[in-house]
């Protein structure tokens, strides 16, 4: 079972920052998980929120800042991510904006990061439509946060590599279904040590975690 942390390591450190990251790679996982928008420059930049007032001192929406400007306010872009991870472990890019994707897809496209370690998830399907579309061969993640029965049709019609499932959705049929149909399953965002074995019970493939050494 993959341990996946949650925005780097959230639990311990400030998400979606280098330093979480780091943490993460220290806490041994096997894939970070983090959120990706596009700057005013077009380049992807890893935060989670649409504007950067909650995890910043500055204010304003993400799109009205360049790259350079989200750098000098600590958020990353992705390539430094793909540069101090060094495929030492997977990346699942979680693009929440879909003006992101093209700008992902490029930049994955001409880094010599190892495709098979990406995994791009979105709860904006269109996101993974166009994913697939455009980079047949990448592996692509659905996320739902309310109908596996959704998640599971619309990650057959575009051949998804897993399914990423609200932890509470999970139950033994659904479990299986997603199994028997050949997709890996990664729940999120499992914290609580109960919580934690409820999800293990299920034999699921990787858990999305605040805290990679609590699984
Ligand atoms: O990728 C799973 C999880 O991160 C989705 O929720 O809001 O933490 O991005 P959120
Ligand atoms: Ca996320």
């Amino acid at each position: 079972m993959l341990k996946i942390g949650h925005r780097g390591a959230k639990g311990y450190v400030a998400e979606n920052t280098l330093a979480s990251f780091q943490k993460a790679l220290e806490l041994d996982v096997d894939i970070i998980e983090l959120d990706v928008h596009v700057s005013k420059d077009n380049i992807p930049v890893v935060i989670h929120d649409e504007t950067v007032d909650r995890t910043t001192n500055a204010k304003g929406k993400v799109t009205n800042f360049t790259a350079k400007e989200l750098q000098n306010l600590g958020i990353p872009i992705l390539e430094e991510v793909f540069d101090l991870v060094e495929n030492r472990c997977g990346i699942n890019i979680e693009i929440k904006d879909f003006e992101a994707t093209k700008a992902v897809l490029n930049l994955i496209n001409h880094y010599s990061f190892d495709t098979e370690k990406i995994i791009i998830s979105s709860f904006d399907w269109n996101v993974l439509q166009l994913c697939h579309t455009e980079k047949p061969a990448i592996h692509l993640g659905v996320l739902t946060e309310n109908s596996i029965d959704k998640a599971l049709s619309f990650a057959k019609k575009i051949s998804a590599y897993s399914i990423h499932p609200y932890f509470k959705l999970l139950n033994t049929e659904n479990v299986q279904l997603m199994h028997q149909n050949g997709f890996k399953i990664y729940p999120w965002t499992v914290n609580n040590p109960e919580d934690i074995t409820f999800v293990k019970s299920f034999l699921v493939d990787g858990i999305i975690t605040d805290f990679p050494d609590r699984l």
